[in-house]
Formats: C-alpha cells, structure tokens, sequence
C-alpha cells in the first residue's frame, strides 16, 4: 500500500464513472502500465486520484507530464506475451492431460472426491509460483495478483493440488482475517473442477488449521463456492459491503472441532 496511505484514493468503478469510460478501460490502462493501482488486501484496487486525472490532458499543446511513478512502486505489471503463451500452453497441457487419463480409465469417470488422492495436496514450494501465478492470472484474466501470490508461496501460505504432477488448483490460506484463519484464495484449474479438488485443498486447510475455527469468503454472486462451502459445512457469518460495487463479500465459518464430531 505504500505510495496511496494518505492520497485520496478512487476505486476502478469511481475511476471509470469520473472519465465516463468503462470500468474495462480502467483495467486495460492498469495492466499496460499506464495507470499506477494498488492493491488493498486480497481483491480490492484502489488508484489515486491524482493519477486517474493526470490521465486526462490537454487534446492539443504542450502537456504537462503529471508524476509518474517507478516501475518498483506499481504492484501491477503487464502479462508479457511469454507469460499469455505459458498460460495457454499450461491449459493445452491440461486438457491433453485429462483426455489421457479419461481413455486410461477407459472413460470412467473420476473419482468424486480428490481426497482420496490426500498425497497430491501439498504446501506449495518455489518452483511451483510460476504455475500457480499462471493459472491465477488464466482465471482472472489479469496477472494483478503476481506479487501476492509470490509472497504467499515465500511464506509457506500457499498449498497446492497435483494432478499427474501438475499443479491443477492452489489455496492460500493463513492467519490473516483479524488474527484468524482464513481461506483467502482458492483456485481450481477450469479442466479439473467438479472433481473434488476444491474440496481436496479446503479439507487440507481443515486439517492444518491451528485454530478450531476456519474463515472464508466470496462475492455473494459467486453461486459455486458458496455451494461448495454449504457442501463442507460451512456456515455464514456476516457480509461486508462496499469492497465490490453492488456484490457484497459473504464471509463464511466452520467451527471445526464441533463439525468434525
Ligand atoms: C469454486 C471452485 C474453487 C470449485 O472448485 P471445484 O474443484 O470444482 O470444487 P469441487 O469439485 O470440490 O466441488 C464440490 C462441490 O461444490 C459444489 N460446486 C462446485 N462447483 C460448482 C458449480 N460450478 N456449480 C454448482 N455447484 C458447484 C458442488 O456441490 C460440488 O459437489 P458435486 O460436484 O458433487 O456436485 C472453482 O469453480 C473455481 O476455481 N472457481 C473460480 C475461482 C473462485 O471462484 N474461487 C472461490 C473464491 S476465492
């Protein structure tokens, strides 16, 4: 966060409504480096205001260059064009992947729950960042979360799900949500849900929570999590308005020690 404590600060949607443009905009500047954004715990993105109206100038004349910030302050970079064909080569793979494992298994389908593969769930090493900021950033369609997701694999809060020894989903997970643990990411490969690796990674955090409570959270427009964590067990526990415009957060819990009995 450093850079915007103190600054007056607008959100991607506040940006787009000042410069009547569409919130896609605002996200094609940020990721071309154009516009400097910073990123306030897990989802949200503020921008200072002062950098959103150094993007509007003079149409004709001499223009005078706003302050421009160094490339070590922007949390957010571009996705190179070797990072894009990385990510497509990894879906590629993946699929490849799957359709030799369904005709192994001479079309069976597979087993409906991961957990069975418990082994394939590990805490997530440095080799393993590369594939989790791709897939991260496949899914988002942004690579805004690299830095997070780097700081996460250095701190050991980051586990991954293996298939076939590729890494086909990831959670981060520590204790952060006011001193208490909490799920902040979970991520399952687009070729490898339905399949109980979600479930395979949370029931892990399960295991490997040092508390007897475990936090989560999801937009309340995110239907699939929230039929997964009603399928775990979870519970709500409050919302929390204002991070996305009109989609509040649902924050959900699972009392462990209680639910396990
Ligand atoms: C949400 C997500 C993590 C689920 O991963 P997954 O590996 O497919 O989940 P599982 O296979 O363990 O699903 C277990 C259960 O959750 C529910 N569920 C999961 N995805 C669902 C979907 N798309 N629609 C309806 N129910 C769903 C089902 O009850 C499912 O059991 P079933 O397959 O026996 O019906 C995955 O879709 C994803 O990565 N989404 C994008 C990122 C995201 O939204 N992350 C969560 C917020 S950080």
């Amino acid at each position: 966060m450093a850079g915007i404590v103190g600054e007056q600060s607008l959100s991607v949607t506040e940006a787009a409504s000042q410069l009547h443009v569409n919130k896609s905009t605002i996200w094609r500047w940020i990721d071309s480096g154009r516009l400097p954004a910073y990123r306030v715990g897990q989802r949200r993105v503020l921008l200072r205001k002062v950098d959103v109206e150094n993007l509007v100038v003079p149409a004709r004349g001499n223009v005078t260059k706003g302050e421009t910030m160094n490339s070590a302050q922007r949390t957010i970079r571009p996705f190179t064009a070797e990072e894009q064909e990385r990510a497509h080569l990894a879906v590629e793979q993946a699929r490849k992947l799957q359709a030799a494992q369904s005709r192994e298994r001479g079309g069976k389908p597979f087993s409906p729950s991961w957990e069975l593969l418990g082994q394939d769930v590990d805490r997530a090493g440095h080799s393993d960042a590369e594939a989790i900021c791709n897939l991260d950033a496949m899914v988002l369609g942004r690579s805004e979360r690299r830095d997070y997701l780097e700081a996460a694999v250095r701190a050991g809060h980051c586990w991954v799900a293996r298939g076939a020894g590729q890494v086909v989903g990831f959670v981060v997970f520590a204790p952060t949500f006011f001193s208490q643990w909490f799920i902040e990411l979970l991520i399952v490969h687009p070729g490898f849900r339905r399949q109980g690796v979600a479930t395979a990674l949370i029931v892990h955090c399960e295991a490997a929570c040092q508390a007897n409570k475990l936090f989560t959270s999801t937009n309340a427009s995110n239907t699939s999590m929230q039929r997964l964590l009603r399928k775990l067990k979870y519970r709500r526990s409050g919302r929390i308005d204002n991070l996305d415009e009109g989609d509040p957060e649902i924050i959900y819990v699972k009392r462990l020690q209680t639910d396990r009995q």
